[in-house]
């Protein structure tokens, strides 16, 4: 594999224990390039996760990464954060190491239009797996960046499945939903993670217990933010293991057969705050995205646990 064959991509990320994970199996695949983090208010808010991406980077040794701080708050709403699921650090369960260095000076949504400028068109795939902030700022602030992009590969919504935060919303749609409108609205191609498929993509013991096998700092750590993060929803959901939100989206670029999905017109309320966050398909409209819905969790899991031990 040359390093022109390999996939690059930038994660926006609200960290957050999948959002841990994600990272994690991005670095660990030799497939993908990492050219940034860029850091979104959601789960906890700035600079919790910030403080969370460089404390991860620093725990993997690839501070080579740099990180941009992105929107400290929704377009238009308030900021829902997630403490209840995911612990006042965001990241509860493990202990990181204190970074060696900070922040870049840019803000992510000009790091991200600054990227997208530079590049060739629909050479830039964009990993949103936190709320959609920073990605829909780009698109306002400069248009021009939307055929540069090659996918936005996003984590979010509930089209079938129940919602997370409300009974029709899914959390990261939740918080900012007129930036998602955004996203939906732009004309760069979309594949939308929602829970119609990450509900299926339930964490194990026996999966916690092939990581803890490593003994290794990353995977220790890996293994310790996951049995703190499912306590929330094997008690709200009854299950045996947490779902692996945010990792869906990197398991995707490393092999896309591990899914199936299909094509839609989506949309997602973002007026009525009855039922503000719900996104939906539209009947007969034209397809604006690939909406996935299965996955081989047996695949899945191996390549999480593969990838995450080679750190
Ligand atoms: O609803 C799950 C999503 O919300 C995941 O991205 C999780 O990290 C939280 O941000
Ligand atoms: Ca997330």
């Amino acid at each position: 594999m040359t390093e022109t064959t390999k996939r690059s991509l930038i994660l926006d990320t609200d960290p957050g224990q999948d959002d841990a994970i994600a990272l994690f199996l991005a670095l660990g695949s030799p497939e993908l390039i990492v050219e940034a983090v860029t850091t979104v208010a959601g789960n906890v808010p700035q600079p919790l996760v910030t403080e969370n991406a460089l404390g991860l980077l620093a725990l993997a040794d690839r501070e080579d990464i740099p990180v941009y701080r992105g929107c400290e708050r929704p377009m238009l709403r308030d900021l829902a954060t997630a403490e209840h699921v995911h612990g006042p650090s965001g990241v509860d369960g493990a202990i990181l190491p204190q970074p060696s260095r900070g922040a870049e000076p840019e803000h992510a949504v000009d790091a991200i239009i600054d990227r997208c400028l530079a590049s060739g068109d629909a050479t830039v795939t964009l990993c949103p797996i936190g709320p959609l902030t920073n990605i829909a700022m780009a698109i306002v602030k400069e248009p021009s960046i939307v055929p540069k992009i090659r996918e936005i590969v996003w984590m979010g919504g509930a089209f079938k499945e129940t919602g997370n935060t409300t009974t029709l919303a899914e959390f990261n749609a939740f918080v900012d939903p007129h930036a998602a409108h955004v996203v939906f609205t732009a004309g760069a191609p979309l594949t939308i993670f929602p829970l119609d498929v990450t509900h299926k993509a339930l964490m194990a013991p026996v999966h916690v217990e092939g990581l803890e096998a490593f003994g290794s700092p990353v995977a220790d750590a890996a293994a310790g933010m996951i049995r703190f993060y499912e306590k929330h929803d094997v008690d709200k959901y009854d299950i045996v293991g947490a779902p692996l939100h945010d990792p869906c989206v990197i398991a995707y670029l490393i092999d896309p057969s591990i899914f199936r999905g299909h094509t839609a017109h989506v949309a997602i309320d973002h007026n009525n705050e009855g039922s503000i966050g719900n996104t939906y398909e539209v009947e007969g409209g034209a397809p604006t995205a690939t909406v996935m819905t299965e996955v081989d969790a047996d695949r899945f899991f191996s390549l999480v646990i593969e990838r995450i031990g080679t750190l």
